[in-house]
């Protein structure tokens, strides 16, 4: 059966996409930011995953407030990158793994998550720019992807709880999945921030901390506060923290903590990452 050998987690912001571009990787601004990195990127050279699950949310791109689904999976042969309207340079598609991603659809929904299976979708900065922060060469395609989307952008959200089990959902999926593959799971988003309204610039270092502390090895305390409470803790646009407690709820094994970063501020956001280990 396909083996799920991590996760990883990291803040998605379009600057970023930006600052790669320009290579300002020694920038005096950039520098704590980027050095955060190679410990990620090394550790996927080591154990050299087949495939990459996705979980983040799309901004505009490939869906609208018009017409939003709570959580999506994609099942397309590639993934297409569009500029949502920041002005990134859009990047080379990245392959699916049409196979895979129907078996996770039917798994979930058998597991009574009605999800949104999507047969073509483009993927946005929340997905591009992670891929670009852990696997560095923007040319190559080292890895298969599943992009999973979840809806943290308009109220009813789904809550920290259900985001949890629904994690667990797509882990016991992929480990039902008949392949000798590896996968890691990457969460994107967070941490805190609010782009607008009276409390933007807003960013909690102390919760942030918390939830690199509970995402190891109590999830469930972090899957206690309601979807308001994270609203309310992490800024508006830090509810996207839901991401990475999808992606530590398919991590089903005995789960350490590998690698962290943690930098205020880029851009509006306090930006986080980790790498955590999954043993069966
Ligand atoms: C920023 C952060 C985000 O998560 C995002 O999607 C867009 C912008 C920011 O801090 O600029
Ligand atoms: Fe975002």
């Amino acid at each position: 059966m396909a083996k799920i050998i991590g996760g990883l987690s990291t803040s998605h912001i379009p600057a970023i996409g930006n600052a790669i571009s320009r290579e300002m990787f020694e920038d005096e601004y950039w520098k704590p930011f980027f050095d955060g990195y190679p410990p990620a990127q090394q550790w996927l050279a080591d154990v050299k995953p087949d495939i990459a699950v996705v979980i983040y949310n799309d901004h505009g791109l490939n869906f609208f407030l018009d017409k939003l689904p709570t959580f999506a999976i994609g099942a397309a042969p590639e993934y297409t990158n569009v500029d949502e309207g920041w002005g990134l340079e859009p990047l080379p598609p990245y392959p699916g793994d049409p196979d895979l991603s129907w078996h996770i659809i039917e798994s979930v929904i058998e597991d009574e998550f009605d999800i949104t299976s999507c047969q073509e979708m483009h993927v946005d900065h929340a997905f591009t720019v992670p891929m670009s922060l852990f696997w560095p060469d923007r040319a190559k395609r080292p890895v298969k992807t599943v992009p999973v989307v979840v809806n943290t952008v308009q109220h009813p959200l789904p809550k920290p709880a259900r985001c949890l089990a629904f994690g667990q959902a797509i882990g016991r999926a992929i480990e039902s999945y008949d392949s000798d593959e590896k996968v890691v799971i990457i969460g994107t988003g967070g941490l805190s921030h609010q782009l607008d309204g009276t409390r933007a610039g807003f960013i909690n270092k102390d919760f942030d901390e918390m939830c690199m502390e509970k995402i190891v090895d109590d999830p469930e305390a972090l899957a206690k506060y309601s979807i308001h409470d994270i609203v309310e803790l992490a800024g508006a646009q830090g509810a996207e923290l839901i991401n990475w407690i999808v992606m530590r709820g398919a991590l089903t094994g005995k789960v350490s903590e590998v690698h962290r970063n943690y930098h205020i501020p880029i851009s509006n956001t306090a930006a986080g990452m980790m790498v955590l280990e999954n043993r069966a």
